[in-house]
């Protein structure tokens, strides 16, 4: 189930008997710590994840205004009919705001924080949220079969399979509240005081609502002065009892990422993330990146003569390091441009004012590589190093490494690879393709989260290049060598987390051993490439050409395409593409990296075929 970052909380009522402990606040504004109960229960919103939530306010309503002005993502909206109406009324006023799944709340709520974690985490898209009978008086009565509730009331007598009581915190997925909205809409001219419970009964009958059972929850609805003793002295102390001693819990939903990166993750990886704070100056931290750096280079075989330089970085941090640290200023870079990441090489140098020699053709074409002779031989006292794309991920085409890797080593130029979107996904090996300079990041075939660039650097000519002078500062490769091998540790505040979910990614790959992941990554290609022909689709690139990790798809032409609507409709079920960029042709691109399977190209394709199918589009 997703996350829920929404949450709705009623707090309209007037609380009419709780006057005396009150005073003539709202209800939410009773105290029983520091803060007013309403506060303490935007905090623990807050702790569990929700990013933005509505009040819908009424009796009194400058209080709740108040907070919408104390805490910027909490938001208020007015029922002015609060005397006259019941609790649905004032849901219904939501329905501007509501634009996902949310949690619905009322504000006269003490709960533990546990509670939270059980909706967020619940297997179900619309769960009540139930707990074992309290005798507190007031309750209502959750009547289930099964896994589904069947009415909720007041009157025990009319429930026949009780469930348990209603908290008053329920998960309500958006399909859910517009069917609410729809119904209710019909039942307030008859039933003024139409309350949100009597609303989820009607319901019922039509739709699945199920529910989350706990026994015994500390939780308390505060409706009188009753209810207030009991809270102060007994239930809002077990609820600071129980709080202070949780621990978080949160199930992540699976989504399939068909962007070329960031890929998709497994949640060994999200949750490597989660550790204890520590100070990057620790040996232990020292131990951890040391070790990242050794088996990035173990991963392109480099052995003991490579070495590896992090940075805090997107991967062109790990390009502009590169090439503005090791071309002489007298002397300049081949750059082979089939895409926009070679173009993108143009650009580090053009800002930099470093001299470079361009070999450029349409986006999708390869490289004729007696054409790069021909301008390394015009050139030859100029060029010092010749800059390449391995998979131009712009078009999913695979420059040949081992032509140029020829070219390099007869001519003695220096090869720099952009391996962004190949390093752990196609083999390479950096000795025997004599590659001095090697880039990628932690977010695309290794599966690790976005945040550090690097480049695995020819021991010796990093070396080297220490004598040149640097053009900048942070991302001055040498520079940052030094620092590392002297010191151990990253020149720069390193991205803690980051690395260690980089670490957990770096293990998986071993686990899943290079071939095995090479392998993965290629039967998806042809599941997907296979299922697209199928489909009618036409590609960009040769496929002979093809890198087997991004495809780019020629656009339909029908006139009811549209890559945006297929987006959505995609996205909506949890696969997510990527529009074309700057090709000869119109295009779209999917990629087959990071922790997906070919059940889920399959799952994938299905999806796909469903969108043209309703939208009739026919491929010619
Ligand atoms: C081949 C290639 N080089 C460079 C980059 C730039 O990496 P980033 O977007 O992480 O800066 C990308 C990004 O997709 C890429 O595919």
């Amino acid at each position: 189930m997703r996350n829920l970052r929404q949450a709705v909380i009623l707090a309209a009522g007037t609380g009419s008997r709780l006057r005396g402990v009150v005073d003539d606040k709202p209800k939410g504004f009773l105290k029983l710590g520091e803060k007013p109960i309403i506060e303490e229960s935007i905090a623990k919103l807050v702790r569990s994840g929700v990013t933005d939530i509505v009040i819908i306010n009424g009796y009194r309503h400058e209080y709740y205004d108040a907070l919408a002005k104390k805490y910027p993502f909490v938001s208020t909206v007015k029922n002015p009919d609060f005397a006259e109406t019941g609790s649905m009324y004032s849901f219904f006023m939501a329905r501007e705001r509501i634009y996902g799944d949310i949690l619905l709340l009322e504000s006269d709520l003490i709960y533990e924080y546990n509670v939270l974690q059980a909706l967020h985490n619940s297997i179900y898209s619309d769960s009540i949220l139930i707990s074992g009978r309290t005798g507190l008086g007031d309750e209502v009565y959750v009547g289930v079969d099964g896994d589904t509730i069947v009415n909720l009331s007041k009157d025990i007598k009319k429930i026949k399979h009780l469930g348990g009581e209603l908290v008053g915190i329920s998960r309500i997925s958006l399909d859910l509240y517009r069917e609410m909205v729809g119904h209710a809409k019909d039942m307030f001219d008859r039933h003024p005081r139409y309350d949100y419970e009597d609303c989820l009964t009607d319901l019922c009958n039509s739709r699945s609502i199920n529910y989350d059972f706990i026994e015994k929850p500390a939780w308390m609805e505060i409706d009188d002065e009753d209810h207030y003793k009991n809270a102060r002295d007994i239930v809002y102390p077990l609820i600071g009892e129980r709080d202070r001693t949780v621990s978080i819990k949160k199930n992540i939903e699976r989504t399939v990422l068909l962007n070329p990166g960031p890929a998709a993750t497994t949640d060994s990886v999200k949750y490597a993330m989660v550790v204890e704070d520590i100070c990057p100056r620790e040996q232990e931290f020292g131990e951890l990146v040391r070790g990242i750096r050794r088996d990035l280079v173990r991963i392109v075989h480099g052995g003991e003569l490579y070495e590896a330089v992090l940075f805090a970085s997107s991967g062109t941090g790990a390009l502009e390091a590169c090439l503005t640290s090791v071309i002489p200023g007298d002397r300049a870079a081949l750059i082979l441009n089939n895409g926009a990441y070679g173009e993108r090489m143009q650009q580090i140098c053009d800002g930099f004012g470093i001299r470079h020699i361009d070999y450029v053709i349409d986006w999708g074409e390869s490289i004729d590589f007696k054409e790069v002779e021909a301008i390394i031989i015009e050139n030859k006292d100029l060029i010092s190093h010749i800059a390449v794309v391995h998979h131009e991920t712009t078009v999913g085409i695979l420059n040949d490494l081992t032509a140029v890797s020829n070219l390099a080593s007869k001519y003695h130029l220096e090869l720099i690879v952009d391996a962004m979107s190949s390093f752990a996904g196609i083999p390479i090996d950096v000795k025997n393709l004599g590659i001095h300079y090697l880039m990628s990041s932690s977010n695309k075939c290794i599966q690790g989260m976005a945040g550090v660039g690097f480049v695995i650097c020819n021991r010796e000519s990093l070396e080297k290049s220490g004598v040149l002078k640097p053009r900048n500062f942070y991302f001055n490769l040498y520079q940052n060598y030094r620092f590392l091998s002297e010191k151990g540790e990253m020149q720069f505040t390193p991205p803690v987390q980051i690395l260690y979910a980089l670490r957990q990614a770096i293990n998986e790959y071993f686990i899943e051993t290079e071939e095995g992941r090479a392998d993965r990554y290629a039967q998806m290609y042809r599941v997907l490439t296979a299922g697209l022909k199928k489909l009618g689709f036409k590609f960009l690139v040769e496929e002979k050409f093809h890198a087997k990790i991004l495809t780019a798809i020629i656009e339909p032409r029908d006139k009811n395409y549209d890559f945006t609507e297929m987006h959505d409709f995609l996205y909506r079920r949890g696969f997510t593409i990527y529009p074309g960029k700057g090709a000869k042709e119109d295009t779209f691109r999917l990629a087959n990296m990071g922790a997906i399977s070919c059940d889920d190209i399959e799952r994938f394709l299905e999806n796909l075929q469903g969108y043209l199918t309703l939208n009739n589009i026919k491929l010619s």
